[in-house]
């Protein structure tokens, strides 16, 4: 099916991600500080760009896993229906979890997520999301860390796309459609 015409407008630099990024970090480093057993959680695929700058920033013994949900198909809207397309490879039982979103919007994969990683039964849970639309919350649930609370667009870019694309856009941009 073909894409509507549209473009992207930048909403927030590679350079305030990357400050952000920084900064979050450290109190990340803070909170786990001494664990022996952080494992990253990346939520496929739109973290996989924020995991790879946040890793790299954390001065901790990590293992990194993945797993992929979803919720948005190939459209705007979500499903509410969150399916795991592909589980962890490693256990997590005693295990510190950092889970890491691209996005909260209606709350719903975050939500499920966490309660599927909680039968696991992990040593600690906590969460970290790049962006929040707290204004499409759903379901009651945030992240313990948040990047950047967005305004309801529907945005692209550092490993988030629209239809698969654009996920190779080093900053965040809106999507503006412009007809056509
Ligand atoms: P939620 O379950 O409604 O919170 O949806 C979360 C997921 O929807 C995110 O992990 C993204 O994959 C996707 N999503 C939400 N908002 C956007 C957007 O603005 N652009 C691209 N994907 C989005």
């Amino acid at each position: 099916m073909a894409q509507p015409e549209y473009v992207i407008d930048e909403m927030i630099s590679a350079k305030s991600i990357a400050a952000r990024i920084e900064a979050m970090a450290k109190e990340i480093r803070a909170s786990f500080k001494g664990t022996d057993k952080l494992i990253i959680v990346g939520l496929l695929r739109g973290s996989f760009v924020f995991i790879a700058d946040l890793v790299r920033e954390l001065d901790l013994p990590v293992e990194v896993d993945f797993l992929e949900a979803s919720s948005y198909g190939d459209g705007m809207e979500s499903s509410r229906e969150v399916r795991i397309l592909k589980d962890l490879r490693g256990e997590i039982g005693g295990r510190d979890v950092l889970l890491v979103e691209d996005i909260v919007d209606t709350g719903f994969t975050l939500k499920h997520v966490t309660e599927l990683l909680n039968t696991r039964k992990p040593r600690r849970l906590e969460t970290i999301a790049l962006l929040d639309k707290p204004s499409r919350r759903e379901v009651d649930i945030k992240a313990t860390w948040t990047g950047f609370e967005i305004p309801d667009e529907f945005v692209v870019g550092y490993g988030i796309d629209y239809a698969q694309r654009n996920r190779n856009l080093p900053h965040i941009g809106k999507v503006r459609f412009t007809g056509g």
